[in-house]
């Protein structure tokens, strides 16, 4: 198996447990155990949407027609990172090519600056939850300033569409964010035709 082939099978097995009406629970247990054989292999990935720009890109390479979730290709050029930010859905974060950092934000209770809480690194294969139910503020970087670094995201929703915080990590003030996406394209899994006529 190769190609586009592994990620119409891992959507497909995503659409079963969204049909099974997964809780978050199964979602952050069986999804994540789905999505960790997604990054067990970098041989998927459309070079066009594996491609650094300007700024880190959130490519989505699929939304279920209902947006009970979606898969997006994160993409980090050298050194980039996103603002501190929340989700408010669940989330499932594997790394397919290169490592990411994630530190977690806390608001200040004195005020002023954030203060970075627990900073965790993923390295190729791996899969980590977001959940608002545990903390849901963190700022995401590339762990390399000389090579690209992509990681595969899955969200309880249409993430590019969730009403959500981007936060000012010198005073902790709040901004409403809704992200969007980077492509205008999403992968084609539906060409069948090279496979049947193997
Ligand atoms: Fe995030």
């Amino acid at each position: 198996m190769s190609g586009l082939i592994r990620l119409r099978g891992f959507i497909q097995a995503m659409t079963r447990l969204a049909d099974a009406g997964a809780t978050e629970r199964r979602w952050l247990t069986e999804g994540a155990g789905l999505l960790r054989g997604l990054v067990a292999v970098d041989d998927w990935l459309p070079d066009d949407l594996a491609e650094a720009g300007p700024a880190y890109r959130q490519n989505l390479l699929h939304c279920d027609p209902a947006e009970r979730f979606c898969v997006v290709s994160f993409v980090w050029g050298p050194g980039q990172r996103t603002p501190v930010h929340n989700h408010t859905i669940w989330g499932l974060v594997g790394m397919l090519r290169g490592e990411e950092v994630s530190t977690e934000m806390r608001p200040n209770p004195a005020g002023g600056p954030m203060l970075p809480g627990q900073v965790d690194r993923l390295r190729p294969g791996e899969v980590v939850p977001v959940s608002a139910d545990t903390y849901d503020i963190h700022v995401v970087e590339n762990a390399y300033s000389d090579r690209t670094s992509i990681s595969i995201h899955c969200y309880g929703g249409n993430i590019g569409a969730v009403a959500r915080s981007v936060f000012d990590p010198a005073t902790g003030a709040t901004k409403k964010f809704i992200s969007g996406y980077s492509n205008a394209l999403v992968p084609n899994l539906w060409d069948r035709s090279k496979e049947l006529a193997a």
